[in-house]
């Protein structure tokens, strides 16, 4: 028996056949709105039901309570505002009641529908305290909400066309399909893992612990929108596959993309990362230090600590795992766990500091990374 989708129902708001034929037809007579691409991620991910119980774009009624207390009005658990923004100017196009259509500004493609039920002004510093715990500027999501139009348009949508998701297509599959694999696998247990970095040996590590534990590993990779100076999804979709081939056992993993762009939200952030991979089938998730952090802000364990306050309402199981590193003692990874001896020992290298070797054509410390991981990359940020 498979995991319960967030809220009870994993929603599809999808058209197809000829309802999808006679509603691109209609769309044509709309309205028009122009969304960003980081829109058309969130507007899939509600459309195939990554974002179940999300129907649609919030409104003020969801909104408000997601901002305060990570609720939506009815109290389910829901800890990211997945919003519509559009300028003043534009939002005095559309009345409330209205049908309009959701069109990518980048390829003109009608991706949706949506029914504006609510247009409404919000307070970017109360969102950005509230849901990244800072109001600084210099934070990459902070700037994305200082960014945005002032004015949220809500409401349900139609997908009426999937994003093109190019030469990573052979690793998409919406949840239902996740679902249907892993049963098809067999699998009972599924321990769900979110990356927007290449798998290093702690992540390895961190995964491979899990696996013992669960008949199966999603490797769910973030591939939208990430901050320039993270590895580009192409690059690490490579050095995945690569990894897999030469470190993993092919019946124990799946690798899937996760289309939806990164919010850097910390802890916030990791509540929606396990939600969302509830909905896509997994039991389990994985958090472990300073998950969907950047820079300073949050705490190495703040988001395990969060999550542990919300553990009854997440209904998917999280491993939580200390910092990981390899030990020249011990020979082996480990942490603070499983290890006696002193940081001296421990292999540690930063982003920064592990980017940087790879761009001069240096590969890391293979106890810090796979040989064959380190060569895909080199080679992908050289390009
Ligand atoms: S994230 O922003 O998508 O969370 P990242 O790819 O760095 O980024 O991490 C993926 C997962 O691995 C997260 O759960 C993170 O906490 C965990 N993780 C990363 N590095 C380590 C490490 N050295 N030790 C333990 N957990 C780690």
């Amino acid at each position: 028996m498979s995991v319960e989708a967030h809220g009870g129902t994993l929603i599809n708001r999808e058209l197809q056949g000829s309802q999808r034929e006679e509603a691109l037809k209609n769309a044509e007579s709309l309205k028009q709105l122009a969304i960003s691409t980081w829109t058309v991620s969130d507007l899939e991910l509600i459309g195939i039901g990554g974002f179940s119980p999300l129907e649609g774009f919030m409104t003020k009624e969801d909104y408000e309570p997601v901002v305060e207390s990570m609720s939506l009005s009815d109290g389910t658990l829901w800890s990211i505002p997945v919003t519509l923004p559009v300028s003043k100017k534009e939002a005095d196009k559309f009345d409330e009641g209205e049908e309009i259509a959701l069109v990518g500004e980048e390829n003109g493609i009608i991706y949706g529908t949506m029914v504006i039920e609510d247009k409404f002004t919000y307070d970017k510093k109360r969102e950005a305290e509230k849901v990244y715990g800072t109001t600084d500027e210099a934070h990459p999501g902070v700037k994305k909400v200082y960014d945005k139009g002032e004015v949220y348009l809500g409401g349900p949508i139609s997908m009426l066309n999937r994003p093109d998701h190019g030469e990573f297509a052979d690793f998409y599959l919406d949840p239902s399909e996740t679902r249907k694999m892993f049963e098809d696998l067999g699998w009972n247990t599924i321990v769900g893992f979110q990356t927007r970095n290449p798998v290093h040996r702690a992540h390895e590590y961190i995964q491979k612990t899990a696996l013992e534990a669960v008949d199966g590993l999603l490797l769910n990779p973030l591939v939208g929108e990430t901050k320039s100076d993270d590895i580009p999804a192409d690059v690490r979709m490579e050095s995945y596959q690569t990894i897999l081939k030469h470190y993993y056992p092919e019946d124990r993993v799946r690798l899937v993309i996760y289309p939806a762009a990164m919010r850097y939200a910390g802890p916030r952030e990791a509540i929606l990362h396990a939600t969302v991979r509830k909905n896509y089938g997994c039991t389990h998730f994985i958090v472990g230090r300073d998950h969907a952090g950047v820079g300073d802000y949050y705490g190495t364990y703040e988001a395990q600590e969060l999550m542990a306050t919300v553990e009854d309402k997440l209904g998917i199981t999280i491993f939580n795992f200390e910092h990981a590193f390899y030990c020249e003692v011990c020979e082996n990874m480990a942490s603070a766990k499983t290890c006696p001896h002193d940081k001296e020992h421990h292999v540690h290298l930063s982003g920064t500091k592990v980017r940087e070797l790879l761009r001069n054509g240096e590969r890391p410390p293979k106890e810090f990374s796979r040989p064959e991981v380190a060569d895909v990359l080199i080679k992908g940020l050289q390009k």
